[in-house]
């Protein structure tokens, strides 16, 4: 045999070989260490299946959860994290499961949840997004750290400063009014109140961040909401070795496909604002939180400069977190106060007890009212509320 034909059998041969060794380092050897590591710590789990972890079990467990009927009740747990609820009845409080091939600690004690959320020594750095959560918010405040982070959270604190807020609630009342007097006169029918909420958090996120109505922002949010449908029917799936650096499945392209266009939108946006300013219609690009990225985008100084994806990214971070977030809480809110009507009583009483017969105003909206009002109605407010 030639030097050259053992040449040629050699090197694909030794390739094929490290990438074996690789794969099973990865696949194998990895998962196994870190599970006998903690396993030997005393936390347990699930064990490692190769390639998959626990996925296939979470996604049946799931699937099983969500076909039952569900009662009028709070145990919600058992529906909504069923792989949760029956690994802590089986592993204790804390424990291990995978997955595919990252491990995830799960700890529910609270002082161990203290701990993580104070971060003091910053031993717990956010978690590696997923591709299709950063196709939802790239590298926008939830998952960027250190001097990023900080640039960016910079920015993000003047939205929420007591002053700033203040000066939302007229926008707020506006939106809120507007869905009230669409309610009127639906007494005593069924209401999809879910998709009010998302339309009123929409419009108030789209007014108060971005100086828009519900409407420029539609498509965006549109959109974000496919990508975010999109990423948690992904969560646990497990992505092939190799196969998925060489083919994209149906889900990414789409994502892509979205992200683009979000981006192209939000761009759309920023040019309007612009726009404004270049046509002498606005002296400053605003002081909402658009005007202050925009802003930032064009500032001269290297160091507090946003980048066009830093912009897009914050953009969808805040469409994305203002919405999603505060509308399942108000579609909870009215489900557990519709199931508990003395709990709503007790509600009425306490925002009649702070605005009486006013509307909500900003100045009614200060903590002294807020302290004045709890110190003289201690049994009303709960502690935690401050
Ligand atoms: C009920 C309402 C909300 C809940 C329960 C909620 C919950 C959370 C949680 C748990 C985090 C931490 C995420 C992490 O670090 O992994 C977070 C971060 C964040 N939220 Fe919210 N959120 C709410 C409303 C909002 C609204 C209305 C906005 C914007 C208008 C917003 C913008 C953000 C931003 C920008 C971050 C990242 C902060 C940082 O890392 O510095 N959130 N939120």
């Amino acid at each position: 045999m030639s030097v050259l034909v053992k040449l040629v059998i050699l090197v694909p041969c030794s390739f094929f070989l490290v990438a074996l060794i690789k794969f099973l380092y990865d696949y194998l050897w990895t998962p196994l260490r870190i599970q006998h590591m903690l396993n030997s710590q005393g936390i347990k789990g699930p064990p490692y299946r190769f390639i998959h972890g626990n996925n296939k079990e979470v996604a049946k467990m799931k699937r099983e959860a969500l076909s039952k009927a569900m009662g009028l009740t709070h145990d919600i747990f058992p529906t909504v994290q069923p792989h949760l609820h029956s690994w802590i009845n089986r592993y204790g409080k804390n424990f291990v499961f995978w997955n595919g091939v990252r491990a995830e600690l799960v700890i529910s004690e609270p002082e161990l949840i203290k701990e993580v959320v104070r971060n003091r020594e910053r031993s717990f750095p956010k978690r590696k997004p997923t591709v299709y959560l950063r196709k939802l918010i790239g590298n926008g405040l939830v998952t960027v750290e250190g001097e990023r982070w900080v640039k960016q959270r910079k920015l993000a604190n003047h939205v929420f400063h007591g002053e700033s807020l203040r000066n939302m609630t007229p926008a707020v009342i506006a939106s809120v009014e507007r869905m009230l007097a669409k309610w009127k006169g639906q007494e005593g029918k069924e209401m999809d109140v879910s998709k009010d909420f998302r339309l009123l958090t929409s419009e108030v996120i789209s007014r108060t961040a971005f100086g828009s109505s519900y409407l420029e922002g539609e498509k965006i949010f549109a959109m974000l909401n496919k990508l975010s449908i999109i990423m948690s029917r992904n969560v646990y799936k497990t992505g092939v070795p190799f196969i998925n650096k060489l083919w994209k499945p149906a889900d990414l392209l789409e994502s892509e496909e979205l992200a683009k266009e979000i981006k192209d939108c939000v761009m759309k946006t920023v040019k309007k604002r612009e726009d404004k300013v270049v046509n002498g219609e606005a002296d400053s690009f605003g002081n909402d939180f658009l005007g202050l990225l925009v802003n930032a985008y064009r500032d001269s100084d290297d160091e507090n400069r946003l980048s066009l994806e830093e912009l897009v990214d914050e953009c969808k971070t805040f469409y994305f977190a203002g919405q999603e977030t505060v509308n399942s809480l108000l579609a909870w809110t009215i489900l557990l106060l519709a199931i508990h009507g003395d709990w709503q009583e007790k509600a009425r009483s306490e925002v009649l007890g702070v605005f009486g017969d006013q509307n909500c105003n900003p100045l009614i909206l200060t903590r002294k009212n807020w302290v004045e009002y709890k110190e003289s109605n201690p049994k009303l407010v709960p502690q935690s509320i401050t």
